[in-house]
């Protein structure tokens, strides 16, 4: 089977963001692929954490991943941190990354803005871990949301260059990005990316989050001022009441062309109260799932120890390989 990997960083909640562009589709592929998911606290560190959170957000992504429909017996679920292979090989690749191309990366353009008092040197390797995460298993492909793209050119173009000097030692991965879904939007700011880190948490939508909190969310996202309050999908012209009409197709697996002239002499306050309806009946089970998966520690003791070695024997391997290939002795 071919080989898929791919991680969310456990920092703050998942969002429904998080679920359409990566979640669903990880669920999705358990059966016919051979995969690999993670946690990536390595990551999440590349932005100042409270340690007592990062803990906890790693617990709850883990619980949350459960909950989704992630088969612990069907894939390998893993921390980043429990398999030092990561860290191994993205030294590694680092040397074999050109600031040229990481000055290039658009999200850590993006989070040096937003971070201008820790612009640190994590942060600006960001992408180089992110293809050592890939490359340790030789995935073939990375189910990912529209803004890792351009991390998987990356990711490809380290993989090439490598190759180019010594042969072939890795495989080129594979972007698999959802035709729908890859990019939810904001709900106050339909003109930027929905993102968990977001300060104003009226922007996001969170899987834990209270169904009445969510629905009043929901309720209050911002539309636009078309007087006659068209409904019909525009993302240039009409970037919030098409977010919504997204959501409600991908939460109820309808198209959107077929959900659209429902609406045609109905207001933008009907969308958003079936909009609302159709995400608690998603999150709704996801939820109760995770309370129980949550609280049962020993079980995800268990699932994270089973996983990190699953994932370490074969990591390992591929680090192996590039040291003898590099030149390094083997530990004798
Ligand atoms: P993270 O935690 O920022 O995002 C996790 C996944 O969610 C997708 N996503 C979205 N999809 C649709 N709409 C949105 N508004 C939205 N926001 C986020 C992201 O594209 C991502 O797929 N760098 C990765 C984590 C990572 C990784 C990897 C992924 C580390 N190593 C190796 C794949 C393979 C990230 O930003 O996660």
């Amino acid at each position: 089977k071919p080989i898929v990997l791919s991680g969310c960083q456990p920092s703050g909640q998942l969002t429904i963001g998080n679920y359409m562009g990566a979640l669903k589709q990880w669920v999705s592929m358990q059966d016919d692929y051979d995969c690999l998911y993670m946690l990536v606290d390595l990551h999440a560190i590349t932005v100042r954490q409270d340690p007592k959170s990062l803990y906890d957000a790693c617990l709850d992504g883990l619980a949350l991943y459960l909950a989704c429909g992630i088969d612990p017996d069907k894939s390998t679920l893993f921390v980043q941190s429990h398999v030092p292979e990561h860290a191994q090989l993205s030294w590694v690749l680092n040397c074999y990354a050109q600031m040229g191309e990481l000055n290039r990366m658009t999200q850590f353009k993006d989070k040096a803005t937003k971070n201008e008092n820790n612009i640190n040197v994590g942060l600006y390797a960001y992408p180089v871990l992110q293809a050592a995460d890939i490359l340790a298993y030789q995935a073939d492909k990375v189910p990912v949301g529209e803004d890792q793209k351009q991390h998987l050119e990356l990711t490809r173009d380290i993989a090439t260059r490598f190759n180019n000097l010594y042969g072939d030692v890795f495989k080129l991965p594979d972007p698999y990005i959802p035709e729908f879904g890859a990019r939810i939007m904001s709900l106050q700011e339909p003109e930027r990316k929905m993102s968990k880190s977001d300060t104003n948490p009226n922007n996001f939508i969170g899987l834990l989050e209270d169904p009445k909190k969510l629905t009043k969310k929901i309720k209050r996202a911002v539309t636009d001022s078309d007087e006659q309050a068209r409904i019909y999908f525009d993302p240039q012209e009409k970037p919030g009441v098409s977010n919504l009409l997204s959501l409600l197709s991908l939460a109820t697996g309808t198209s959107i062309d077929a959900l659209v002239p429902a609406y045609e002499d109905k207001m933008y306050g009907h969308l958003k109260g079936d909009v609302a309806e159709a995400v608690v009946a998603l999150v709704e089970p996801i939820q109760a799932r995770y309370e129980t998966l949550r609280h049962d520690r020993a079980y995800l003791d268990e699932v994270m120890k089973h996983g990190a070695e699953k994932a370490s024997a074969r990591a390992s391997k591929t680090l192996q390989k590039v040291y003898e290939t590099i030149g390094f002795i083997a530990r004798p």
